[in-house]
């Protein structure tokens, strides 16, 4: 039987309704509590450099109280990552990330960027994080990350989620391929962005994913459902396969 797959939820969007009146709800942990409640296997957060949504203190509350596994989302400024150094996650995902953009755009190009992110690795891998790098399907990135020591990889599932008919299976492909190949060089292999309750299932379905990571189509559907419900909708989709 093939392993089933681990849903990481990310709750950014929980603290952007928060920072609309910049008050205390909705409540990032009773958030938390709920989707570790509804069976979801981790926590999502990512403290980005303007702090739009999650803050430093969400994250120590977070680190103190979540009873799965947190994986922090973070660029490789200097700053977070002491602060990442000092939090201690599960898990840390490299993101790329600009101020202007509305959410993280593209994967991070860890072959322009080769040496500070390698540095950036060994940094969190030596305090005891895990480390996976959210790229492009792109096996000359998937042979990067094998060389400057990643853990995994998060395989970035924007294009295909935003394709037409016609053009997702190209991009589909793309993502089966390079998941195919970390796999085989000793990578884990995760997935995630723009995934949701109609595109996901086929994501799920690639044998070599372990881990997808899914916000925004979680979040916003809570509004409707409830964040519980969202979450065993998702849950039963992707375990399903
Ligand atoms: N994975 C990574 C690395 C991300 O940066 C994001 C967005 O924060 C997600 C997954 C979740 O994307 P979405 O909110 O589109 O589901």
């Amino acid at each position: 039987m093939p392993e089933k797959k681990r849903l990481g939820v990310n709750i950014d969007h929980i603290a952007s309704l928060r920072q609309l009146r910049k008050g205390n709800y909705p409540d990032l942990l009773e958030a938390a509590r709920i989707v570790e409640g509804a069976g979801a296997d981790g926590i999502v957060v990512h403290l980005r450099e303007d702090r739009r949504h999650i803050n430093d203190e969400d994250l120590r509350d977070l680190r103190k109280n979540i009873t799965t596994h947190l994986n922090l989302e973070m660029s490789i400024n200097p700053q977070i990552v002491s602060i990442a150094l000092k939090t201690k996650p599960d898990q840390a995902t490299l993101v790329p990330e600009k101020r202007e953009e509305l959410t993280t755009e593209g994967g991070l190009d860890i072959v322009s960027l080769k040496s500070r992110v390698k540095n950036t690795v060994n940094k969190l891998k030596s305090n005891g994080i895990m480390v996976s790098l959210f790229i492009e399907p792109n096996i000359y990135q998937v042979e990067t990350a094998k060389s400057i020591n990643a853990d995994a990889v998060e395989l970035h599932t924007g294009k295909y989620a935003q394709a037409t008919n016609d053009e997702k299976g190209k991009e589909l492909i793309q993502i089966i391929k390079a998941a195919q190949h970390a796999k085989k060089i000793g990578l884990s292999v995760f997935a995630g962005h723009g995934l949701d309750y109609k595109n996901a299932k086929l994501i799920a379905g690639i044998p070599e994913i372990e881990e997808l990571n899914i916000g925004y189509s979680i979040i916003t559907k809570a509004v409707f459902v409830g964040l519980e419900n969202a979450v065993k909708e998702m849950l039963e989709l992707i375990k399903s396969v």
